[in-house]
């Protein structure tokens, strides 16, 4: 189906050709005048000079021709050229009822379908996810949602850091603990236990103190890199330790992105294309791409139009080992052997931009990507707290995610129990507070743009007023609530019943609604679920509007209740998609 402002344009380009003028001076937009007119066109103002005329005269000729047009219900050409412009009513209820009626309320599919890969998550085993983790899940689950509604395919893979020195670190300091366990034993030939030395619990306490240890002791610190370099290079009681450590992280893991509706269709990691690094440094050198500076092996990526200094990109360190670039181009070499994606879109923090503009322009140079695969960065910024600072707790330690989304879930229940809303049994009070925390935390970080820091500020975000998630929510429970109370007062929603709009308000939630198209497309191309959120607010706003004015459910005129209704199906149903596209949803009542 296509966009509502295209339908528009089409009209206005044809008056434009009838008027004997250039038919693409018709380009029509949204009004940014919306107390004067719908939509707005500036074409006569540029074809001024080319037809040597008074902006206004062209202007008047279009106006004239679109006089008896179906599509506008005013045209009106104002000084000094502009054709201002409101669509009939009509036209508008016609074009929502076939939004209803369509797949995806009318949404066009792609004329090429692509494959893209998101990199999103990329926690790292063994340490508890915080709340910096929370961006990249958050953020690239959505980029992932808004890009499968529009009929690509992705495949979101999660890239967890499984394979450098914290892995040596956690071995060495099990060691120093336990060193009767038959992983370090070298003359061992027995299986292994199939259960791990360890819980959850106590790798996540094993990590910090090993590193806290390395770091004051060298001796240490040489014990841990020997260790992962033993593990990298195979030794058989270092992997078999290896894998209970990845499987105790990863159940943890899935727990905790679970919790937060954020899945994965790869669960890779670094240590996966580890095999693939000695035949990838071979390939770089025998080509001339890479050559030894101090020691190190480098790959030059400066170009002449930098404006910045752009480091070398370094493939291999003095003493051989491999570093977080080279699993990344190895990576990068495996998704185009075994995927061959149109696009990877990395969702990881903006401190990361330089090093990335080296890893695409390494894995250019060395033609480890096809020219016309897109690599892309999106950036995001930190997550402060109140004072402007990092977030952390109030103890001053790093805030762990678990603990922070208890604590929202903890001030919903709250809320949702203190009897402001509807009365409900404490296990649907639990189920409904899991929702609106989830609302609340992922709507307060994606309706920031990704880039910019934010503040986490849990009493705003929680606040069931202005723009956030509960809001939109409540808004939602209130559509459903008018459709069950039409229901149980013997009504039958109907889409097909939908009419004209007979107030102002009636008319902004119905054009907001046919903004839903464009609204997708743009938040695709844009990578920017910042968009949605915007879109959801504004819809959410004008629709209260519109019901405050009137009382749906005590209307005596029968036709004219239903037409609401219908109206209320749309935009329930549209809302509930947005949120989807987020990655939360919505309670029955609330
Ligand atoms: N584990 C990394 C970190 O904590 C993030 C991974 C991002 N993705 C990637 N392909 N490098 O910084």
């Amino acid at each position: 189906m296509k966009k509502i402002l295209d339908l528009i344009t089409k009209e206005v380009e044809a008056a434009f050709e009838a008027a004997g003028y250039a038919q693409e001076l018709g380009r029509v937009t949204v009004s940014n005048r919306p107390d004067l007119c719908e939509y707005q066109c500036n074409g006569a103002m540029a074809g001024a000079k080319r037809y040597k005329k008074a902006p206004v005269m062209i202007a008047n000729d279009v106006a004239q021709a679109l006089r008896e047009n179906a599509v506008f219900s005013q045209v009106e050409a104002v000084a000094p050229g502009f054709l201002n412009l409101k669509i009939k009513e009509s036209f508008l209820t016609a074009y929502l009822k076939e939004m209803e009626e369509s797949e995806k309320f009318g949404l066009e599919m792609p004329a090429q379908k692509k494959k893209i890969i998101i990199d999103y998550g990329g926690p790292n085993v063994a340490k508890p996810l915080h709340v910096g983790h929370l961006r990249s899940a958050v953020i690239g689950e959505s980029v992932k949602r808004i890009a499968r509604y529009l009929g690509h395919t992705v495949i979101g893979d999660i890239h967890m850091g499984d394979w450098g020195l914290q892995m040596g670190l956690i071995i060495t300091e099990l060691k120093e603990r336990q060193p009767q366990l038959p992983y370090f034993d070298e003359a061992y030939e027995g299986a292994y236990p199939a259960e791990a030395p360890f819980t959850i619990s106590e790798l996540e306490e094993i990590y910090p103190a090993a590193s806290a240890r390395s770091k004051v002791e060298p001796a240490y610190k040489e014990k841990a890199m020997e260790a992962t370099y033993k593990l990298q290079s195979g030794v058989r009681g270092y992997r078999a330790l290896w894998d209970h450590i990845i499987a105790v992280s990863v159940a943890d893991l899935k727990r905790n992105y679970e919790r937060l509706h954020v899945d994965f269709d790869l669960w890779k990691g670094e240590s996966d294309v580890h095999d693939r690094i000695p035949g990838m440094v071979e390939y770089m050198k025998k080509e001339g791409y890479a050559h030894e500076s101090d020691g190190a092996l480098v790959v030059d990526v400066k170009e002449e139009s930098d404006t910045r200094e752009i480091p070398p990109c370094m493939i291999l360190k003095s003493d051989g080992a491999s570093l977080y670039n080279t699993t990344d181009l190895a990576t990068i070499m495996e998704r185009m052997e075994q995927i061959g994606p149109d696009a990877i879109i990395y969702v990881v923090d903006k401190r990361q931009e330089l090093y990335f503009e080296q890893v695409f322009r390494c894995a250019r140079k060395t033609g480890l990507v096809k020219p016309e695969t897109a690599l892309q960065f999106l950036g995001f910024g930190t997550v402060n707290g109140p004072d402007g600072k990092a977030f952390k707790t109030r103890e001053g330690g790093v805030m762990r995610l678990e603990t922070l989304i208890g604590d929202i879930n903890e001030r919903m229940y709250e809320k949702i129990t203190s009897g402001e809303g509807e009365k409900m049994s404490p296990e649907e009070a639990r189920r409904t507070a899991e929702q609106a925390a989830l609302a609340a935390v992922k709507y307060g970080d994606l309706s920031n743009q990704a880039s910019k820091d934010y503040i986490f500020d849990i009493a705003k975000f929680s606040s069931s007023e202005g723009d956030t998630g509960p809001y939109i929510l409540y808004t939602i429970a209130r559509i459903k609530s008018i459709l069950r109370k039409y229901a149980e007062q013997g009504g039958a929603p109907q889409a097909a019943a939908l009419r004209e709009a007979q107030s102002a308000s009636e008319k902004s939630l119905m054009m907001e609604l046919a903004g839903f198209q464009t609204m997708v497309e743009t938040a695709f191309a844009d990578t920017a679920p910042h968009k949605v959120c915007a879109y959801i607010y504004n819809l959410s706003n004008v629709f209260n509007h519109f019901y405050h004015e009137q009382n749906i459910l005590k209307e005596e005129d029968a036709e004219k209740k239903a037409g609401w209704i219908a109206l209320l199906m749309l935009t329930g149903a549209i809302l509930e998609t947005c949120i989807d596209l987020l990655g939360f949803s919505a309670p029955e009542r609330m």
